[in-house]
């Protein structure tokens, strides 16, 4: 089996990060280069240039085109070359000199690319973050680099135990209390529904859940690498985290991190707390899963699980399935553990 989900889309970079000089970019293990047109249209070509290979991100943006650092060649964002120095003026650029575009698209402030031995069918979109054009709702950017593979990645946005752990007094405390979780895997992931008795007596639930509301909590696994965490806290307050993985390699993964709230007159004063919150919080995850990834890349990966890991293991079972181009099978479960 290959080493990741292919035929499928991946951010490749946050948009405002693709200026007016070319962003290299390893996504699933490919090369890529991201330049922008003269309209300012997002391109993506294989960052290799066809006449010596050399990488195309080490050159520059003219006229649109990205111009290779080696003898000048310049490539539009079709992948057409336009220009070859050494060219006489009655002599044509061959045919055949082609850099290999990449479809590429950018979308709600994220800059995708189709990863895949063939083209995109119509039906097949990047994901769309729901909420995103709702001034209802606010919205914040997070991302980090992991050495670690997509699937620890994964396991550790929907896993509930470690957080009072990794995350202690901020938004859980160990083992404190009882959740009961509903597992289902559905057509395109798995979905995990948590209740739990929390009296939420972390800093975080005390700012944001009113007196005696109910909190509801939804973890969802989406193929082929985006989690969602969706937090309810009375009738009229939410709160939902994506987490979007891309492998750059086997062993190193970016993950994008999309944050959108609905808190009424508290939206505003989230958007910080969010940006500080969300960092320390993804940062605690970063220095877990690096050492995870470290002990991994020296003895292999051996895991035992206990009932708390299902949903993972479903995940895990349901990633590679649909990797392998094969339904998988709907079942439910319910799990109690404590948390
Ligand atoms: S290697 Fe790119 S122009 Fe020669
Ligand atoms: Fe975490």
């Amino acid at each position: 089996m290959a080493e990741f989900p292919t035929e499928c889309w991946y951010i490749a970079a946050e948009s405002h990060a693709l200026k007016q000089q070319p962003l290299a970019r390893q996504v699933a293990g490919q090369h890529l280069v991201l330049f922008r047109d003269n309209q300012g249209q997002a391109a993506a070509l294989f960052d290799r240039c066809p006449h010596r290979n050399v990488q195309l991100s080490r050159g520059k943006v003219r006229q649109g085109c990205i111009e290779c650092p080696y003898h000048g060649f310049r490539f539009q964002a079709d992948g057409t070359c336009s220009h070859v120095p050494s060219l006489q003026s009655h002599e044509k650029i061959p045919a055949a000199l082609r850099a290999q575009a990449i479809p590429i698209r950018e979308q709600q402030g994220y800059l995708w690319v189709w990863i895949g031995a063939r083209a995109p069918e119509p039906h097949e979109q990047p994901f769309v973050l729901p909420h995103h054009e709702d001034p209802a709702w606010g919205h914040g950017y997070l991302q980090s680099t992991i050495g670690n593979s997509v699937a620890n990645l994964i396991e550790n946005f929907i896993d509930c135990p470690h957080t009072g752990y990794i995350h202690g007094g901020l938004f859980r405390s160990p083992a404190s209390h009882l959740a009961r979780t509903h597992v289902q895997a559905v057509a395109d992931g798995v979905i995990i529904d948590i209740d739990e008795d929390n009296k939420t007596n972390s800093f975080l639930g005390r700012l944001i859940v009113p007196k005696g509301s109910k909190v509801t909590h939804q973890d969802r696994y989406i193929y082929p690498s985006t989690v969602q965490v969706a937090y309810g806290f009375g009738p009229k307050r939410q709160v939902t985290g994506y987490q979007i993985c891309t492998p750059i390699t086997a062993e190193r993964t970016q993950v994008y991190v999309y944050v959108t709230w609905k808190l009424g007159l508290l939206n505003p004063v989230v958007a910080p707390l969010v940006q500080i919150f969300g960092k320390i919080i993804l940062d605690q995850d970063v220095a877990i899963l690096e050492n995870q990834g470290e002990m991994i890349r020296a003895y292999g990966e051996m895991f035992s699980s206990v009932p708390a890991d299902t949903a993972n293991l479903w995940i895990q079972a349901t990633r590679q399935r649909l990797q392998r181009g094969e339904t998988p099978p709907e079942r439910d479960k319910k799990v109690d553990f404590r948390l």
